[in-house]
């Protein structure tokens, strides 16, 4: 049987990524009361960076050993990888020798190569396209604070990339409204839009898409590999910072996240960051337990 992947949150099903979002919050509580019983013994995770990372290498490594595992650092910069192996043989040889991979590169369609070529599950642990394993932390900080995520109103604040991309498929599989506000130019992908326009709705003014939310969400005005636009994009988004004005028009009981790392002061005001009641250190935190319960998941199919 070929292995199950997660290399976008379409991979589940609705059912499994709520039963998955569950179970995360159980394994969290878990964790803070004592541990586990090294369900994971032997079994190793190869973790492939072709980018930088604080929270995703931490987290997938810290979760792995705390059920009873372990995890191989694999940066392309010492690995044969970035001397130019083929994804296609990297992915042959890593699988045969480790139980899970995950993957964070740059296009999305080398971790579908690398996943078609690999015997066993491949995470997505980042693309120029999604960032699924964000998403699972992201909406168990929404309801482990404010209940189900479904039927509410999420408003996107900012880039049309990876992370926005995400939240438009979350929107499908976890049955909320999605109100994206972006520049011009800097749209999502527009086949993924129409695909989902019965409920993602665009527009170019802030305040519009923050109007009577429930969740606030931004990100980084120039992404990784992004770097050298940050000057132009600073004055593109002008006016599209997350701040306290615009949580004045969202509903009362709203609450913002960013998947960090964060500019202060840029696409998110420093008191918000700041702000004692934020979730956004807890959103962080939750990546540990959300990718445990998913891999647990795929190591079960
Ligand atoms: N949010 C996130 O993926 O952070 P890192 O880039 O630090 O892994
Ligand atoms: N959009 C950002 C997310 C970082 C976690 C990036 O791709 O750099």
């Amino acid at each position: 049987m070929p292995a199950k992947h997660f290399l976008t949150l379409l991979d589940l099903s609705s059912n499994e990524l709520n039963g998955l979002i569950d179970r995360a919050i159980a394994l969290k509580n878990e964790q803070q009361n004592g541990g586990h019983k090294d369900p994971f013994k032997n079994k190793v995770l190869g973790m492939v960076f072709d980018k930088a990372s604080t929270r995703t290498r931490v987290s997938f490594e810290t979760g792995m050993v705390q059920l009873g595992g372990s995890a191989i650092f694999l940066s392309s910069r010492d690995t044969q990888l970035g001397r130019g192996e083929p994804i296609e043989d990297s992915a042959r040889v890593l699988s045969s020798m480790v139980d899970i991979l995950m993957v964070r590169t740059h296009e999305h369609e080398i971790i579908e190569r690398f996943a078609q070529y690999s015997t066993v599950p491949v995470i997505n642990a980042l693309t120029n396209d999604y960032h699924p394993c964000q998403l699972l932390a992201d909406i168990q900080t929404y309801v482990e604070n404010r209940g189900s995520i479904q039927g509410k109103t999420v408003s996107w604040i900012g880039d049309g990339n990876n992370m926005c991309q995400s939240y438009i498929n979350a929107a499908k599989q976890f049955d909320f409204e999605l109100r994206i506000a972006c520049p011009k130019g800097f749209e999502p992908n527009a086949e993924l839009l129409t695909a989902n326009k019965d409920r993602v709705s665009l527009t170019q003014n802030p305040r519009e898409a923050a109007k009577d939310s429930d969740l606030l969400v931004t990100d980084v005005w120039a992404s990784m590999g992004q770097e050298e636009e940050q000057a132009e994009r600073v004055k593109e988004f002008t006016g599209y910072q997350l701040n306290s004005d615009l949580m004045a028009i969202a509903n009362s009981s709203a609450v913002y996240m960013h998947c960090l790392p964060a500019h202060r002061g840029e696409e998110i005001s420093a008191e918000l960051m700041d702000a004692p009641q934020t979730l956004i250190w807890s959103e962080a935190e939750n990546r540990l337990h959300a990718q445990k319960a998913l891999i647990e998941l795929l190591l079960s199919c």
